[in-house]
């Protein structure tokens, strides 16, 4: 067999790698950033080799294609674990009537909101679903994203909701069944009603194509009753479990995911200084989504409050059509950096390592280093940091996804 083809990325400014470990980085260990000025990363097929410095690199026999890294710097491909990548139509209307005064839960509450993009999902079919994940997924990589998690939860019957899960793996992406997102129309209001259906008709088909199961607890959604109805049945059939909570109120959210062993809980923007403690104090990673805050004019979630409490977080941009149009990961860093105070090393290992782990794959993606799939992100500046630092700024120049330089135009 031939040895794998190598890819050598030469001459960085610098490379910036998150620390990382076997279990999710936490408090302090959130800011452990390790930086080598005058870099290199030496890919063998699509698996990192090793990284050093240009001084530290030994001469490579045979063919070796090679990346001009000079004035870049490598960052690890992000890896976006929150996204709602798979639906059909947009809510620019709805964002208009936002922009005019009207809030977000009285549109949902009045059917429109998630309800609006329930209709347009199913009316998408698979084959226009399939197209619009692929066209979001390129979004992404744009912006630095080589790994995506992405969610159903707007088709809420069984055939949208499974296509939803086949094209978001057809992606590339990684599925979770959102399968508690609303209460679909025609249940007219009874949770319980779909809760009956959605575990009894959609379950087991879900559970062989989603890796986890996600539930929106809030008011106007899903209760903690029907919330551990739900996610004990999904964990039953062996999914990994993720909670949206305390979006706008905490519903105990937070003791549900720490009951339940969950991987996962995503938003926080309600949650209060008893919910950090014990977010802090348990191995739940929360999951900051600021794009998300920002776009609905909602209060940041306390990130500062809960990394000094000791706590794991990671950082997504909740890409969806109604509360979070945003598909870019440097801009939830320069969120986290100005509106969360964390700082640029923080919120790297946020959307990296930490991102992986929720997904449950850190022990190959979310760090520049040997073993490591080879994902790599260039940023064209001179400083890693930039990530944070240049707010909204066209960034990404470069993108290696598993030991293959991308097109990105
Ligand atoms: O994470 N909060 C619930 N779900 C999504 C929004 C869905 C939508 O508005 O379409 C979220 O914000
Ligand atoms: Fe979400």
């Amino acid at each position: 067999m031939s040895a794998p083809a190598r890819l050598l990325v030469r001459d960085l400014a610098q490379l910036a790698t998150p620390a990382g470990g076997g279990a999710p980085a936490r408090g302090r260990a959130l800011a452990e950033v390790e930086v080598l000025e005058d870099a290199f990363v030496l890919c063998a097929g699509d698996t990192i080799e090793t990284v050093g410095r240009m001084r530290d690199l030994q001469p490579l026999d045979g063919g070796v294609r090679e990346l001009d890294g000079r004035g870049l710097c490598a960052v690890p491909g992000l890896v976006d674990c929150h996204t709602h990548a798979a639906f059909g139509g947009d809510r620019v209307d709805e964002f208009s009537l936002r922009a005019a005064g009207a809030g977000y839960e009285q549109l949902h509450a009045a059917g429109g909101g998630i309800l609006s993009t329930v209709r347009a999902t199913r009316a998408a079919g698979e084959d226009g679903l399939r197209a619009n994940v692929e066209r979001h997924r390129g979004w992404m990589l744009r912006h630095g994203t080589t790994t995506f998690e992405a969610k159903s939860g707007y088709g809420l019957d069984r055939d949208t909701e499974l296509a939803s899960l086949r094209a978001i793996r057809s992606a590339g992406g990684i599925p979770t069944w959102l399968g508690a997102h609303a209460v679909p129309p025609e249940l007219d209001g009874n949770a319980d009603a779909y809760l009956d259906f959605a575990l009894a008709d959609v379950l087991p088909e879900a559970a062989m194509l989603a890796e986890a199961a996600d539930v929106f607890l809030e008011r106007g959604a899903f209760d903690a009753a029907q919330a551990r109805r739900y996610l004990e049945a999904c964990r039953d059939a062996g999914l990994a479990l993720r909670l949206h909570g305390d979006q706008f109120t905490e519903q105990g959210a937070i003791p549900l995911a720490i009951e339940l062993g969950a991987r996962s809980v995503d938003h926080l923007e309600a949650t209060g200084p008893d919910g950090v403690r014990a977010l802090a104090a348990s191995d739940v990673v929360g999951v900051l989504l600021p794009a998300s805050a920002l776009f609905l004019g909602r209060p940041m979630p306390p990130a500062r409050a809960l990394v000094d409490a000791g706590a794991a977080v990671a950082l997504a941009t909740d890409f969806n059509p109604g509360s979070a149009f945003c598909e870019s990961l440097p801009l939830c860093c320069s969120l986290a950096a100005t509106q969360m105070k964390l700082s640029p090393a923080e919120a790297l290992t946020a959307c990296t390592v930490n991102a992986a782990h929720v997904l449950g794959r850190a022990d190959r993606l979310g760090r520049l280093a040997p073993g490591r799939q080879a994902d790599i992100v260039l940023l064209g500046a001179p400083d890693w940091r930039y990530l944070a630092y240049h707010l909204g700024g066209e960034l990404v120049t470069g993108v290696v996804l598993a030991g293959e330089p991308m097109e990105l135009r």
